[in-house]
């Protein structure tokens, strides 16, 4: 448990008690013809299976460049990611982004074709059996009604719901969200942090969550990563996974919200926890 302090990488043998995910000890850097900027510094958390796992973090702690890590499109300076038991060297389609833009659909394909597009692309389907998940999974985010339309004529939270639908058709073994409802406004973000819930209740996938709003991961995920300012370290980690949207404004809830706050910003409190507690080990239960 205390390998992510040491900087060297740890290899381990599969088994079936694996993580599904996990990162040990990654570092993360942009190197750009002036200078190395360090987004992550010697991160380490597991991800299980069924797990909502969120990573929260202030603006440029490296949040988006985990997820990228986690996907296969960049690698570590330092440490090493592996899906059950593999490294992740490239991009697959056993994780799946969905990304904040969801001008991410191409308008000159249905919400249907746009579905479908991936699970041929990457050989996954034939076309008829392509069809066939691609409306499977529009129904189940409410859009069968809509397989035809173009994606300029429907509102942000329906193109998002098209993005969920079109990720999960893939049946990643990980769904990589980075901020996914962040351009949507509050009540449609509300109504859309609901519906994933709901079709998480349903399929029970994976998740890696990217959020920067404190009240986003605790109703989104039961395991909430902390992430220092920049350069991401790992501060804490939380568990919230009695939280959903019907504890809104509760004052249990509320109580956590401010804990997490203080973790985040307030430098005393975070740096007393860590010293307290093993690095990887700080597990706060509420
Ligand atoms: N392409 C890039 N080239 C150079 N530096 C980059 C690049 N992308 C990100 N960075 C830097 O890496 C750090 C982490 O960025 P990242 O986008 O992962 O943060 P984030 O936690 O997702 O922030 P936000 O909440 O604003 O989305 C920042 O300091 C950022 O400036
Ligand atoms: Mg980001």
């Amino acid at each position: 448990m205390n390998a992510p302090l040491q900087g060297h990488t740890v290899s381990k043998p599969a088994t079936a008690a694996q993580a599904l995910l996990s990162v040990d000890n990654v570092s993360l850097e942009y190197r750009t013809p002036q200078r190395v900027v360090r987004a992550t510094h010697q991160v380490s958390f597991e991800i299980d299976p069924a797990d909502r796992f969120v990573l929260l973090g202030p603006s440029g702690c490296g949040k988006s460049t985990l997820l990228k890590a986690a996907a296969g499109f960049i690698q570590p300076v330092e440490g090493e990611i592996r899906l059950q038991g593999q490294r992740v060297e490239a991009p697959g389609p056993d994780r799946i982004v969905v990304f904040q833009e969801f001008d991410q659909l191409p308008p000159w394909k249905t919400v249907k074709q746009n579905v479908m597009f991936p699970l041929l692309a990457s050989r996954t389907l034939k076309r008829k059996d392509a069809e066939e998940r691609a409306l499977h999974y529009l129904e189940k985010v409410g859009l069968a009604a809509f397989a035809d339309a173009y994606p300029h004529t429907l509102s942000g939270g329906m193109k998002a719901r098209v993005a969920i639908a079109r990720a999960l058709a893939m049946q990643p073994k990980i769904l990589l969200m980075d901020e996914p409802f962040a351009a949507l406004d509050a009540l449609t973000r509300r109504k859309m942090q609901e519906e994933l819930l709901l079709l998480w209740e349903e399929v029970r996938f994976t998740l890696l969550f990217v959020t920067h709003s404190i009240e986003e991961a605790l109703v989104v995920g039961n395991r909430i990563l902390l992430l220092s300012p920049h350069p991401g370290r790992v501060r804490a980690e939380v568990h919230s996974h009695q939280y959903d949207l019907h504890s809104l404004g509760g004052v249990e809830f509320q109580a956590s919200a401010r804990r997490i706050h203080r973790l985040l910003f307030d430098e005393g409190e975070a740096a007393q926890t860590e010293r307290e507690l093993d690095f990887t080990d700080i597990r706060i239960a509420y």
